[in-house]
């Protein structure tokens, strides 16, 4: 059966006192809820990964890196690679969110990269796909998502996929607090679902997770996590408070 998860992206929120004051919110409330089949992931910052690490040992939380470099190792001057984010106790990374394509120009052909290196160490990754507005509007969201995909992961062996997440965020969702029906997310996590397998033997269909991201909050949740192919949440403003967190939890 395939996970559940309800991940929080923090983005570029929290300073340190923040992030220690929301993750001890979140390990005090999980402790005595029974996730069953049910994954919960943060996202911090980076400079704060290596601490958050340590402080959710032995919890019911898991940490997930936002990004990094492509590259192995070298002259990258404020980059962070992938063996880092290992050294320091993270297993999970954030790859291709709709803000990293948007602002810091990320294409497929360097996602590709940076996926192949996350794998490489045994990094799980998080791969975020969906269309624009304009894609919506003139009716390509489907070929956008497609070639999304396609172009990043489809290269990818049966086996690499027992470490993809996938997270279907339709950027006019994201941050604005209009969400996708449950029915638009519904038709667009089974076309995906399709999509893996035509291209896979059919277990890898089934056996990835695909995430809806884009305005969840504790008032929709329940409904959008409620559809067939939608296996939980990628969640931007709501994961910066602990009670709306957890309810968007409790609502899967
Ligand atoms: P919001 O939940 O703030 O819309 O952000 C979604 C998102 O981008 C998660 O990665």
């Amino acid at each position: 059966m395939r996970k559940k998860i309800v991940a929080g992206n923090w983005k570029m929120n929290n300073d340190k006192n923040e992030t220690k004051i929301l993750i001890a919110d979140l390990k005090e409330s999980l402790k005595g809820v029974e996730l069953e089949n049910t994954r919960v992931i943060i996202a911090p910052a980076f400079v704060f990964l290596q601490r958050t690490a340590k402080k959710i040992k032995n919890s019911k939380l898991e940490v997930a890196a936002q990004n990094m470099h492509q590259e192995e190792s070298g002259a990258y001057t404020g980059e962070v690679s992938a063996k880092m984010l290992k050294s320091v106790g993270v297993n999970t990374v954030i790859l291709g969110h709709s803000e990293r394509r948007e602002y810091f120009g990320e294409t497929d052909t360097l996602l590709t990269k940076k996926v192949n290196r996350a794998l490489q160490h045994k990094l799980e990754v998080i791969f975020c796909f969906g269309e624009k507005l304009e894609d919506r509007k003139s009716g390509n969201h489907f070929e956008v998502v497609k070639a999304q995909l396609k172009n990043a992961l489809f290269h990818l062996n049966s086996e690499d996929w027992q470490h993809i997440i996938l997270a279907y965020e339709p950027v006019w969702a994201i941050g604005t607090g209009e969400t996708a029906s449950p029915e638009q997310a519904q038709e667009m996590h089974a076309f995906v679902r399709e999509l893996v397998a035509e291209r896979y033997i059919s277990d890898v269909s089934e056996e990835v997770s695909i995430l809806y991201g884009g305005s969840v909050k504790p008032a929709n949740a329940k409904e959008i996590f409620s559809k067939e192919d939608v296996d939980g949440g990628l969640i931007g403003g709501a994961a910066l408070h602990a009670d709306d967190f957890l309810a968007i939890i409790n609502a899967i």
